[in-house]
């Protein structure tokens, strides 16, 4: 992608594979009510791995920005998703006192109902104030990758900002759309298998945003209502 920033000392994805969850160490389970028991299949990732996982992502991106000279990021946060997410990241960048972040939202989406894709990605609540300025894109998940790529090329292109990285807490890799398999996303939390997840801002049809952890949906469950 054309004009990022130099610096990207990538720490890796953790990557969760489709039998396994990462949630024994804590005791987010405790937590799941019994009525949720019947919508979700799994704690997926847990609170703890969260925490942990986004204070890496705030040292890693706060090193990146100083090490190339930049001491102030406009940190833009995708409706609704990572609205949870964003949160954590700021407090944990902030706590470190090396950039500082302005905060911005945007409204992108390629999802109806369904849990799968359209395969259009619209804009429905525009930006400005972002010419010239170093850009964070912060999304919850990366799935086909569309909206990563569309909102990248509107910050480059159409708002000329001087630089523009992307963070994504989750990336569905294997889901990537056929011309967007060499999309670079400079910062990823976890890379997931192909399940619907949701929980920490990640709706399935608005439900479940407020569980501050990752679930996997049952959606047997939900096609037999
Ligand atoms: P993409 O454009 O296909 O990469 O889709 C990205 C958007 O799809 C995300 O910002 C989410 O809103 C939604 N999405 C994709 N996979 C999931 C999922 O497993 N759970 C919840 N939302 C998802």
């Amino acid at each position: 992608m054309k004009k990022t920033t130099e610096t990207n000392s990538q720490t890796m994805p953790i990557v969760i594979p489709k039998s396994g969850s990462i949630h024994e160490d804590d005791k987010t389970t405790d937590l799941v009510r019994e009525e949720l028991h019947r919508l979700i299949d799994q704690v997926f990732i847990s609170r703890t791995h969260i925490k942990n996982r986004v204070n890496d992502l705030a040292s890693q991106i706060s090193a990146d920005y100083s090490k190339a000279g930049i001491s102030k990021v406009h940190m833009i946060v995708v409706l609704k998703g990572a609205t949870m997410f964003a949160m954590d990241l700021v407090r944990a960048i902030y706590d470190l006192h090396e950039i500082s972040v302005k905060l911005g939202y945007i409204k992108a989406s390629s999802y109806g109902r369904d849990t799968t894709t359209s395969g259009k990605v619209s804009i429905t609540e525009e930006i400005d104030g972002v010419q010239g300025k170093h850009v964070l894109l912060v999304e919850d998940i990366a799935d086909t990758g569309l909206t990563l790529s569309r909102l990248k090329s509107y910050f480059l292109k159409n708002k000329k900002a001087e630089s523009l990285k992307g963070c994504a807490l989750l990336d569905k890799k294997v889901r990537r759309h056929e011309r967007l398999k060499e999309l670079d996303i400079d910062y990823i939390g976890f890379e997931i298998p192909d399940v619907f997840v949701a929980g920490y801002g990640l709706d399935y049809a608005e439900l479940f945003r407020e569980i501050p952890f990752i679930v996997v949906v049952n959606e047997e469950y939900f096609s037999n209502r």
